[in-house]
């Protein structure tokens, strides 16, 4: 079987979610026996369709332009049983690069109307491959898709073979969700695998595929949050951001919780035992405490009964150490802010939430 691989993300390995999931599919491909061509299409040029209508008269099944779909693409189009259509979600549908390859196939059809099953349709010139339909989205409810599905199952019927749609996807690489993140990486080797096998993904690898990686909406809204503000006030894109690692910076007491529990390993608290509240002065305000135990963490709003330790800071302040922009020490001795309790557990801070 040899099947055509298009990734039309403009964002190169590494940071698409869309490449990361499709390299996965073909790898189960691959491993099935198939002859996967994989082409990120933002390596190539493809122009417009000018709505000329030549390969439809003067010259049948040829295309007036002469670019990288009329020398390679269009051609290898063609000749593939399968075509895995692989875009991100743009404005809820197939990005613009995908959407010009889809209408530069226009050769493949005949401009003739003829009737199918109710409706007009153009006949086909050449058989078309069977087609997979991947995407990825920012937004994590499933019914993000549902334009696309809804475009994809009309224009390309019977030939439609699956639709892999993966909302959340920006979790795959956040290492909060990296368990979650291989299982469904996993899954998209299992589709591959089934497409090629069986031209059909079971509806146990969709339900793998497709599960729950964002359980609680306003966790991932505080966590987007956070992250693009942070992108702002640093003045950096986001590939910077990621490239340099810097830690989102908590505005809130909401976000701040999330990311001590995010930055909390679980490893390196060991069999710590502790309750490490904080009381926050400043434009944000109020105490919040953690609960570790058994290698586990819970974040509390209010104060503890009895903390092991107790840190007292400007909200600012405890930012700057957090974020790395200030020296927690040089402002401990400084007193820029007051610890009681253990302060031995201070010092593994850095460890237990080093994560
Ligand atoms: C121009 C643009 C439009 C987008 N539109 C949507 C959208 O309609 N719905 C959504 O959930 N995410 C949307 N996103 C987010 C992307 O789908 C998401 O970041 C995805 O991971 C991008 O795929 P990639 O990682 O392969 O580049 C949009 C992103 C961009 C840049």
């Amino acid at each position: 079987m040899k099947v055509l691989a298009l990734n039309s993300s403009p964002r190169g390995e590494g940071q698409s979610k869309t490449e990361l999931l499709l390299s996965h599919l073909v790898q189960g491909m691959q491993a099935a026996g198939a002859q996967v061509e994989v082409v990120h299409l933002r390596t190539r040029k493809i122009k417009n369709c000018i709505g000329c209508f030549t390969c439809w008269t003067k010259t049948p099944g040829i295309c007036i332009h002469k670019d990288d779909m009329s020398a390679t693409l269009y051609p290898q189009f063609q000749a593939a049983d399968m075509v895995v259509y692989a875009t991100p979600l743009y404005h809820f549908t197939v990005n613009a690069t995908l959407k010009a390859f889809i209408e530069r196939t226009l050769p493949m059809l005949q401009p003739f109307f003829v009737e199918y099953q109710g409706r007009t349709v153009h006949p086909f010139r050449h058989p078309h491959p069977a087609v997979v339909m991947l995407s990825v989205a920012g937004f994590h409810e499933p019914s993000v898709f549902d334009q696309l599905s809804s475009w994809a199952r009309f224009i390309f019927g019977k030939k439609l073979l699956a639709e892999l749609y993966r909302p959340g996807a920006e979790a795959l690489t956040n290492r909060y969700y990296a368990s979650k993140a291989e299982a469904i990486r996993a899954a998209a080797v299992q589709a591959g695998r089934e497409l090629v096998v069986h031209q059909q993904v079971s509806p146990e690898t969709l339900a793998n595929w497709g599960q729950t990686i964002v359980d609680d909406p306003k966790v991932w809204h505080t966590m987007g949050n956070m992250f693009w503000k942070s992108c702002i006030a640093e003045g950096v894109t986001v590939k910077e951001f990621e490239e340099r690692g810097l830690p989102p910076r908590p505005d809130s007491l909401e976000s701040f919780k999330l990311l001590m529990l995010m930055g909390f390993n679980a490893e390196k608290a060991g069999d710590t035992q502790a309750l490490i509240q904080f009381e926050f002065s400043g434009e944000v305000n109020g105490a919040c405490h953690f609960k570790i135990a058994n290698g586990a963490i819970q974040a509390f709003d209010g104060a503890a009964a009895q903390p092991s330790v107790t840190v007292r800071s400007a909200f600012d302040t405890w930012m700057d150490i957090l974020t790395g922009k200030a020296d927690g020490q040089q402002l401990f001795l400084s007193k820029a802010y007051t610890v009681e309790g253990d302060l031995a557990l201070l010092v593994r801070f850095d460890q237990i939430f080093g994560r």
